[in-house]
């Protein structure tokens, strides 16, 4: 089977996430055949480097000889087992670890099966933990603009990114939305912290005017990933923790694309040195094998729930494949290459490459920013570098840079007009080279007229 065979069996039966399928009038589906490391290879032999850890769930490389060993031992054991009133050991394990490696307080684990589902989740639990303290009149979510949490009906609702949201809107509950931190935004000579602290008087008065009826800030701690990876100072999150508290509200902490390293600390609540009321998890907790999330909470949230079964205080959020067995142990050998490596040392030296070969972005007369934060390298592409003004998204130019290069085989995929870097951690500096020249020759071809 060519390529072309499957692509067609493809476009005749499927449709695809996040596509207007009409494209592949022009853009030909790509069948994945095989994948080793950080390379994706189809079945007409094209070799691809997967510049973003599929959709950023990808740590240690397609075909991890570590995970798939796991997975094959827990296959001749247990597959999966129905999760309430039942349990196993990986899902044992991996909660305790989870404990473990989460800030200090957060004690309970949650399962779901994807990172939207998480969100759900954590928004259920705040706004039943309210009511089981008779606080009814608390029903709302703060969030922030350009923010991005799942396509999930709540989720959706939490988030900012007009492209999802805006047609489903009549279907979604009313959020309370605060401009953000978003460092791209700051002043000439401002730093970013100065910016994020600024910024923050926004969210403190959205606070004080609604904290009654609040249950929760929703947020992305550090980098708003599906938003452009726009990114902030970890102050912020600081001065929201202590906002929270000061106003009886719960801070969720969305690290579903950010946790496992991605910003240089294994989660990035650690850069604030602050403990969410809620952690979302997901991505890469299988090392990008299998879908699994949790929500991570403390035991005074867990407590208000712990009651009599005729008090009705039980929290019903199930899930057929909650805690699935094959999910646990990916996740388990995952958590397990971190123990045994050193890779969030190592991911400091690779992301000091990564800084140092995007550094020929800031002076390209099209690129407005090159902001990085931990492994996540992104580049702002503009029409006019002095005033900032966008390419119109009409124009399409980082699908240009897409398609230039998937042809050198490379697989970035830019956000609108920002193209970035979130490789798997197991990439080399050849390939480092490589990734970044192809997207210097890709920006090169999309932005001439
Ligand atoms: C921050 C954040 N939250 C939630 C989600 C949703 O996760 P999923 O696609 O697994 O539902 C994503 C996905 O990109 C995300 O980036």
């Amino acid at each position: 089977m060519t390529n072309q065979q499957y692509a067609g069996r493809d476009l005749s039966v499927l449709w695809h996430p996040c596509t207007q399928m009409k494209d592949h009038e022009s853009f030909p589906i790509i069948p994945i055949k095989s994948g080793q490391g950080v390379w994706l290879v189809d079945f007409d032999g094209n070799r691809y480097l997967d510049a973003i850890s599929s959709w950023w769930v990808n740590l240690f490389g397609h075909a991890n000889p570590t995970i798939n060993a796991a997975l094959k031992d827990q296959l001749d054991n247990l597959e999966h087992v129905i999760f309430a009133g039942f349990s196993h050991e990986p899902a044992i394990k991996l909660a305790e670890q989870l404990v473990n490696i989460t800030p200090e307080g957060l004690s309970r684990v949650f399962y779901a099966e994807i990172g939207s589902a998480a969100v759900e989740v954590a928004l259920k639990m705040s706004f039943h933990y309210w009511r089981n303290l008779g606080k009814a009149r608390k029903t709302k979510f703060i969030t922030l603009e350009n923010s991005y949490h799942g396509e999930t009906l709540g989720a959706l609702a939490v988030g900012n990114v007009s492209l999802y949201k805006e047609t489903y809107e009549p279907l979604l509950m009313e959020t309370i939305s605060v401009p953000g931190p978003d460092c791209y935004n700051r002043e000439a000579g401002e730093s970013w912290s100065e910016y994020s602290a600024r910024r923050f008087a926004l969210m403190e008065s959205a606070l004080q005017r609604h904290a009654d009826e609040v249950c929760a800030v929703i947020v992305e701690p550090l980098v708003q990933c599906a938003g452009g990876m726009r990114m902030y100072d970890p102050i912020y999150l600081q001065l929201l923790r202590k906002a929270c508290d000061r106003y009886g509200v719960h801070l969720i902490a969305d690290e579903i694309a950010v946790g496992f390293g991605r910003t240089g600390t294994m989660f990035a609540c650690e850069q604030a040195e602050i403990r969410p009321d809620f952690m979302c998890l997901s991505k890469g907790l299988t090392g990008g094998y299998l879908p699994l999330s949790a929500v991570l909470t403390t035991d005074k949230l867990y407590q208000s729930f712990y009651d009599e079964y005729q008090t009705l205080k039980s929290f019903l959020h199930s899930h057929s494949y909650t805690g699935n067995a094959l999910a646990c142990r990916a996740a388990l050998a995952t958590l397990g290459i971190f123990q045994h490596n050193d890779v969030i040392n190592q991911n400091r030296r690779l992301a000091a490459r990564m800084a140092k070969l995007s550094e020929r972005f800031n002076s390209h007369p099209n690129v407005a920013e090159v902001r990085q934060c931990g492994m996540i390298v992104a580049i702002e592409l503009v029409k006019n570098k002095q005033t900032r003004e966008p390419y119109p998204w009409q124009e399409r130019r980082g699908l240009l840079v897409y398609h230039y290069a998937l042809s050198k085989g490379v697989l970035l995929r830019p956000l609108g007009n920002v193209v970035y870097f979130m490789p798997p951690y197991v990439i080399n500096e050849d390939e480092l080279q490589l990734m970044v020249d192809v997207a210097w020759n890709g920006i090169q071809y999309a932005v001439q007229d």
